[in-house]
């Protein structure tokens, strides 16, 4: 197991790491567990000894999730992510590197890639799945798991309930967007920003065509929560139409 340090990592997920290693711990935080992992690890498909390259690893939740023979690779551009990822991974076919995922030097290959709630968190969306072409062996799948770029916008969704019935609300769905994400609102000593960029979907499909891939297909997941109470009703209902994460799987043309 490695760790290669870039000088220029340095970056606000560095000082959010702690945070984030505090609600996502060993086995992922709920959603995690509950709807993104058995989705992604059904979606990849890995196969004995293939090789799965994870951009944006972040402490390598997926790492601790797939099977003992699979070849893994973690990059995440925080070295704080990475060192928490590599003292909780003990399996020696388990590489990390603290790194740009939109730099142009991933010297790798591999069959699978996963970008996990993580390439809306890259300030270069285009550039990463550019490097995705390169080191994506033939017959390779790129399974890219985002909250829902048309329900989930960071600041800029909401619900609403009207008439016994909930609504999601959004004011900003085509317009490209940088959303500072507070770690602690409340708690402003312990606060730390992090950034989300929202994109339209048709910005995801424009990105994979232009870089040579075709989308094989979209999931949507939904939230398995169920709500106690006066609302429970509507509550669970609108959690059941309303999706919370998309899921793309690509391959190369
Ligand atoms: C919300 S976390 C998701 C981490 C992990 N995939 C998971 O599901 O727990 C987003 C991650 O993207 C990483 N990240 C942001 N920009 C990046 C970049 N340009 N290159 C590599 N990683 C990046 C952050 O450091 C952070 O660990």
């Amino acid at each position: 197991m490695w760790q290669k340090e870039s000088t220029k990592n340095n970056t606000s997920w560095g000082k959010v790491a702690p945070w984030y290693q505090k609600i996502v711990g060993n086995d992922g935080h709920f959603y995690h567990r509950e709807v993104i992992l058995p989705n992604v690890l059904r979606l990849l498909n890995l196969k004995s000894e293939e090789k799965l390259v994870d951009l944006g690893c972040g402490q390598g939740v997926l790492a601790r999730a797939i099977a003992q023979d699979i070849e893994y690779c973690g990059f995440d551009i925080s070295s704080e992510m990475i060192k928490t990822a590599i003292s909780l991974d003990k399996n020696l076919k388990h590489r990390y590197t603290a790194i740009d995922a939109t730099h142009n030097i991933l010297n790798q290959r591999a069959d699978k890639i996963a970008i996990i709630l993580a390439l809306q968190n890259m300030k270069k969306p285009f550039a990463v799945i550019r490097n995705c072409k390169e080191i994506l062996n033939l017959n390779g799948k790129l399974v890219i798991v985002l909250n829902h770029p048309a329900f989930r916008i960071p600041k800029h969704g909401d619900w609403i309930v009207k008439d016994d019935r909930q609504f999601r609300i959004v004011d900003n769905y085509m317009s490209p967007l940088e959303i500072p994400i507070e770690s602690s609102p409340f708690d402003k000593k312990n606060n730390e920003l992090s950034y989300s960029y929202h994109y339209p979907l048709s910005f995801y499909s424009e990105i994979l065509f232009d870089n040579g891939f075709v989308i094989e297909k979209i999931e949507e997941w939904v939230s398995p929560k169920k709500s106690t109470g006066i609302k429970a009703g509507i509550e669970d209902k609108a959690r059941a139409e309303i999706p919370l994460f998309m899921a793309i799987v690509a391959s190369k043309r």
